[in-house]
């Protein structure tokens, strides 16, 4: 297989001794940003192959979204079972930001799982290209509500074009994951008027589900639960050859980065009449608010106005695909080559 990357720095921190790996996929629309990843893996190379994935994903998603910035992630691979007290935790996003910052910008990070504003702070310590500071610092905060509204959006496109009306009230939908922001569109949706299904690894996240009077199942149960919808919103690969089988609902769309075990996947769902709207096109309020405030100083009104905006941006992919006759995928996939075709062809001078 090619390396399709324009970019991968991949180094042993120097203080924590833990494999630090960011991968540039593109600059065609700008320079990169994604978040940081800090999490486990049983191999620093099963990390990797997240970073080039999740880098991918980012061109894409900033593509769709028509953002000039391009995509970048940054993994940083804890072994199984490895734990951070406090210091250590300081050392890995030392070295982290050491690596962003020798990339010259790059590169731009911001949060992702396992990471959050706070440590977005220690990382603008050591470099200016970092997103999603504390306020107080002059950053835009925690990108998760934003994320959480971008996603509601695109439910809305999906639910108008299944039922003919936008609004969530009285469908069900099961929710995978309760993190920062699963828990958060869980939220929306149970304001929305949505029954709600959910499921998370951690078991403590039960109270979750019942301070929202929704029903817990098993994170092994749920991708079949009889719901209208299911919203991936925690790690990625959920959705396998084996399993789109068993699913009983119309429309999967949520904000988990790669949904996908294999591309082909979304043909087996489209195949099942189930609609699935690209996990880069849902998932990219929190990027939307992050750079719009930060980069293009956009007010919180207008930023958010460009979050709810996925809500027209899956409608016209839902109704391109069905006008060609496309999954809603490949729609997505060809706006996105088609910006970064025109975005290369004007740098080029043609
Ligand atoms: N985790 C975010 C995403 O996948 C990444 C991010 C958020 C990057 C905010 C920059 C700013 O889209």
């Amino acid at each position: 297989m090619l390396l399709d990357h324009e970019r991968v720095a991949i180094h042993t921190g120097p203080r924590s001794r833990l494999p630090v790996i960011v991968a540039v996929h593109s600059t065609a629309l700008g320079p990169a940003a994604g978040g940081l990843r800090l999490w486990h893996y049983p191999d620093w190379r099963d990390g990797l192959t997240d970073a080039l994935r999740l880098s991918a994903a980012m061109t894409s998603k900033f593509a769709v979204a028509g953002l000039p910035s391009g995509g970048g992630k940054a993994v940083v691979a804890l072994p199984e079972g490895v734990t951070l007290d406090t210091g250590r935790r300081r050392e890995v996003l030392r070295d982290v930001a050491d690596v962003i910052d020798s990339l010259g910008g790059m590169y731009a990070t911001g949060p992702d799982v396992g990471t959050g504003p706070a440590d977005m702070a220690l990382i603008g310590e050591t470099t200016p290209h970092v997103f999603c500071r504390p306020a107080q610092l002059g950053g835009s905060g925690d990108s998760s509500p934003h994320t959480a509204r971008g996603t509601l959006a695109a439910l809305r496109a999906v639910s108008r074009r299944l039922y003919g009306t936008a609004s969530l009230n009285g469908r069900s939908l099961a929710v995978i994951g309760l993190g920062r922001v699963g828990a958060g569109l869980a939220r929306l949706l149970t304001a929305e008027g949505a029954a709600l299904t959910v499921t998370d690894i951690d078991p403590d996240k039960r109270r979750i589900g019942e301070e929202l009077g929704a029903v817990w199942r098993a994170p092994d149960e749920i991708l079949a639960a009889d719901v209208d919808i299911v919203v991936p919103s925690a790690l990625g690969s959920v959705l396998t050859g084996q399993n789109v089988a068993e699913l009983r609902c119309r429309a999967v769309v949520g904000p988990a980065n790669n949904q996908l075990a294999t591309p082909e996947v979304a043909d087996l769902l489209h195949h099942r009449g189930i609609i699935w709207v690209p996990d880069y096109v849902a998932s990219a309020g929190g990027v939307i608010n992050a750079i719009s405030t930060e980069l293009h100083h956009a007010g919180a009104d207008a930023a958010d106005a460009r979050v709810r905006a996925i809500e027209e941006t899956v409608n016209d992919l839902l109704e391109t695909a069905h006008r060609l006759g496309r999954t809603p995928a490949q729609a997505a996939d060809e706006l996105a080559t088609r910006r970064l075709g025109a975005a290369s062809g004007l740098r080029r001078g043609a």
